[in-house]
């Protein structure tokens, strides 16, 4: 029997919103998940793979997990923690799951099954890109085997939500983007200006969060906290930033128009550091290296989260 399914591997450090996009991902049929590989982000590194192995258990998901870098390569950043709760899935005291993660480093592991998938690997890549840079130092062939590497992070016109011009996943660990962006031929990026564009009213939110359903159970408690969090400062829709990436990653033919661009990060700047920098003009004669994510169909992108939540 053939497998035509196509190969995804999520690098994330779950977080609400990843956790969202994961549900989403369990929930395709026409991709075959081969790993999370975790990084700290969001929150410290213990958390975030006690998280991804506890959405595995909820959903009944037999997929290995790789704890990967506990920090940002070169410099400390703090983390999120005022977004998604000091556990990263709103501090609901669950119950830790059984399971542990593989003892292997989530570098290597992406390393390993980029060989095994050559040429049809989906990467996606949800948090800081710390354990992607890793891979990439080891071997930086990594690119020429991924079939399509799609990336949640920047802010294209540098509208951040972290500092003034910078986003929290590229902000996070600077030096880790600018090696993949660097490395990478064409990354499909889902930044946060994207994400604002395509905002989830709070009462549809909510009513896919009634279903009856453990995901969605699960769900409407660990994002309880920053739903609310979200509502009282940023109004009456709900930006879930990691699953417009897996949308995209998923469902590319929702896709309403992208726009390719060369980007680099900013490593320097004292008001800029981890902003993502477009050349929209092309002034600086380097190639493309980012299909930027300008708009998607909002309608299929909303019933991709409800049937995700619904899903048993
Ligand atoms: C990104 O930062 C994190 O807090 C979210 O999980 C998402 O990946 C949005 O800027
Ligand atoms: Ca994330």
């Amino acid at each position: 029997m053939t497998n035509d399914r196509i190969p995804l591997l999520i690098d994330t450090d779950p977080g609400v919103d990843d956790a969202l996009a994961l549900l989403m991902a369990f929930n395709d049929t026409r991709h075959e998940l081969v790993a999370l590989t975790i990084a700290a982000g969001n929150v410290g590194l213990e958390h975030t793979v006690a998280n991804a192995l506890k959405l595995c258990e909820v959903c009944g998901v037999d997929v290995p997990v790789f704890a990967g870098a506990d920090a940002p390569l070169l410099h400390p950043a703090l983390d999120a923690a005022y977004v998604h709760g000091r556990d990263g899935f709103g501090d609901t005291g669950y119950v830790p799951s059984k399971r542990q993660a593989e003892a292997e480093h989530a570098a290597l592991a992406i390393l390993r099954l980029s060989h095994q998938h050559a040429g049809r690997l989906l990467l996606v890549a949800l948090g800081p890109l710390t354990n992607i840079a890793l891979a990439l130092k080891l071997d930086p062939t990594l690119p020429q085997r991924v079939a399509r590497c799609v990336v949640m992070g920047g802010a294209v016109s540098a509208h951040g939500n972290i500092t003034a011009a910078a986003e929290f996943n590229i902000a996070f660990d600077p030096e880790s983007a600018h090696l993949v962006f660097a490395a990478f031929p064409r990354i499909e990026l889902a930044d946060w200006e994207a994400v604002l564009a395509h905002g989830l009213p709070h009462v549809d939110v909510e009513r896919w969060l009634a279903a009856d359903s453990p995901r969605a159970r699960f769900y409407a408690g660990i994002s309880t906290h920053t739903r609310a969090w979200s509502r009282a400062g940023r109004g009456e829709r709900w930006h879930a930033a990691d699953a417009l990436a897996m949308a995209l990653a998923l469902e590319p033919g929702g896709v309403v128009e992208m726009l390719e661009r060369p980007l680099v990060v900013e490593l320097d700047g004292r008001h800029t550091r981890g902003s993502t920098v477009i050349d929209w003009n092309r002034q600086g004669g380097r190639a493309d290296n980012t299909a930027i994510l300008m708009r998607y169909e909002q309608g299929h992108f909303e019933r991709l989260l409800e049937s995700a939540l619904a899903a048993s």
